[in-house]
């Protein structure tokens, strides 16, 4: 089992939209997925309550619950545990830092956004956990030119030895009106640029939390996660929720 933790200490930086997004990327392409929110605004417990199909497993937890949570996903088979987590203080990001396999900065080109992904740069370091940053809410170019924001973001994050998602995403309705009704921008928009931009940047996602997949790997088990199963995992966390509030 794989975890990605979606992170950035400032607020609307787009880590529920990212986590769901790169959650059902990785379900629809046959992986059993199971999201971990961590955030008390339950914002993607949120989604996912308002999504009428199936889609990847959620777990509503809190950073102290996570190891057992995590443990009994593992032994349900679930290839791929998705943090969505709260923008907060150190301790509750270090926790969904520890149990990360990779990290998912996602920020917006702005001055203040920039300075909060110091400190992920730090702890991630400190952790000597890989993380990749993702540029979110990108305004488009006008004509070949990238607006100066966007420009002078990836330059600082390039110049401070950064490894940046090959792909950004830009400020586009479609991740809004499709998280509103429990979907994806692929889902609710096929053909449109939201729908690919998502699509290269989880192509790119799953190189580098799978890097080396030998070729004919059949790497899920169920792709939904049976119910009896879920009811495990769900009771195990909640366990842990409670003593973790204690
Ligand atoms: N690429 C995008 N294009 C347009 N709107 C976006 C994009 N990404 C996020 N948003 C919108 O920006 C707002 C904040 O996004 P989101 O809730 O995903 O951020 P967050 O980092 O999870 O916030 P919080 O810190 O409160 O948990 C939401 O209204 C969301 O729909
Ligand atoms: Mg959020």
């Amino acid at each position: 089992m794989r975890t990605l933790a979606v992170l950035c200490q400032k607020g609307g930086t787009g880590k529920t939209t990212v986590a769901v997004h790169m959650a059902v990327a990785a379900w629809a392409g046959q992986r059993t997925v199971l999201m971990a929110d961590l955030d008390p605004q339950r914002s993607s417990a949120e989604w996912r309550r308002m999504r009428s199909g199936p889609g990847p497993g959620l777990i509503e937890s809190k950073p102290g619950a996570l190891f057992v949570a995590q443990q009994a996903a593992e032994r349900a088979g679930v290839d791929l545990m998705v943090l969505d987590t709260r923008p907060a203080g150190d301790t509750d990001t270090a926790e969904a830092i520890r149990a990360a396999d990779l990290c998912l900065v996602a920020l917006r080109p702005s001055f203040f956004d920039l300075k909060a992904t110091q400190r992920m740069v730090e702890m991630t370091d400190a952790m000597n956990k890989p993380a990749i940053f993702l540029l979110n809410q990108a305004s488009s170019r006008r004509g070949d030119r990238e607006p100066p924001a966007v420009l002078e973001t990836i330059d600082a994050l390039r110049q401070r030895g950064l490894v940046l998602a090959p792909v950004g995403l830009r400020n586009r309705a479609a991740y809004q009106s499709a998280v509103a009704k429990g979907m994806t921008a692929g889902e609710y928009a096929p053909e449109s640029a939201a729908a690919r931009e998502i699509s290269l940047l989880w192509t790119h996602m799953e190189q580098a939390l799978w890097p080396a997949r030998p070729v004919g790997h059949t790497p899920a088990r169920f792709r939904r996660l049976p119910s009896a199963v879920m009811a495990n995992v769900a009771a195990a966390n909640a366990a842990a929720v409670g003593a973790a509030a204690e």
